[in-house]
């Protein structure tokens, strides 16, 4: 089954979230969708038909850490998902390999589905076969596959409009998928539903994380039907 992920990137809009959830909910997908929204938001998908995520989770289960969500508590407020190891999280808030692979672990332990990004800078875009060998080193022969969603996100593709050629990214997804035969693999940067079709074209793709374009409703169905 095909999957569309969207990555909410969006603060103090509660009345957009009721709306969107509406609209959502008015869609019969084949595909599955996965909304992650800012974790202040999750309290509004009340009867929401298709799946939530959170966009982000702390690695200890319970403890004195202002500010932090855990896995135990976004799963009691129906996540069912969590996007790991974003490259805005990585670049802004400083998050390494190992801290990204501490807060899997204890997401798995809680059957949160996580969805860990990886992907190259835009200066790292010719030894991009190192830098995703290093992101996923913590994972390949580690993780249970059929439990861990990775995502493909160039960071020269995240909000720039820019996205791989279709061979570009066939050479990436057939190293990833080399390394991970068993995980679904989603691309994520810079979709929309003119490239979504083309980029779901490409095999061992299986499906994509949206950014900007899932902020906008009508586009965001537009790319729910090229995916499906
Ligand atoms: P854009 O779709 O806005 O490029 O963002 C991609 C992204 O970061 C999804 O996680």
């Amino acid at each position: 089954m095909s999957i569309v992920v969207a990555n909410w990137k969006m603060n103090g809009n509660v009345f957009l979230v009721k709306q969107f959830v509406h609209r959502l909910n008015e869609i019969e997908a084949i595909s599955k969708i996965i909304v992650c929204p800012p974790a202040a938001l999750l309290g509004n998908f009340e009867n929401f038909k298709h799946f939530i995520g959170a966009q982000n989770c702390f690695y200890e289960e319970s403890g004195a850490f202002t500010g932090e969500n855990s896995p135990k508590l976004l799963k009691e407020l129906g996540c069912g998902y969590v996007l790991l190891g974003h490259s805005e999280r990585r670049a802004i808030f400083h998050e390494s390999d190992e801290m990204i692979c501490q807060k899997w672990r204890a997401a798995v332990k809680q059957s949160l589905q996580p969805i860990i990004c990886v992907g190259e800078k835009l200066e790292e875009r010719g030894n991009w076969k190192d830098v995703l060998g290093h992101q996923l080193k913590n994972y390949v022969g580690h993780c249970d596959q059929n439990d861990t969603i990775f995502a493909y996100e160039p960071v020269w593709s995240i909000g720039t409009g820019i996205v791989p050629s279709a061979s570009e990214l066939g050479a990436v997804v057939s190293f990833l998928k080399e390394k991970l035969p068993r995980s679904a693999l989603l691309y994520g940067g810079s979709v929309n539903a003119k490239n979504a079709g083309e980029i779901m074209g490409i095999k061992g793709v299986d499906g994509v994380l949206v950014g900007g374009a899932s902020l906008q409703i009508d586009e965001f169905e537009n790319i729910i039907k090229m995916v499906s």
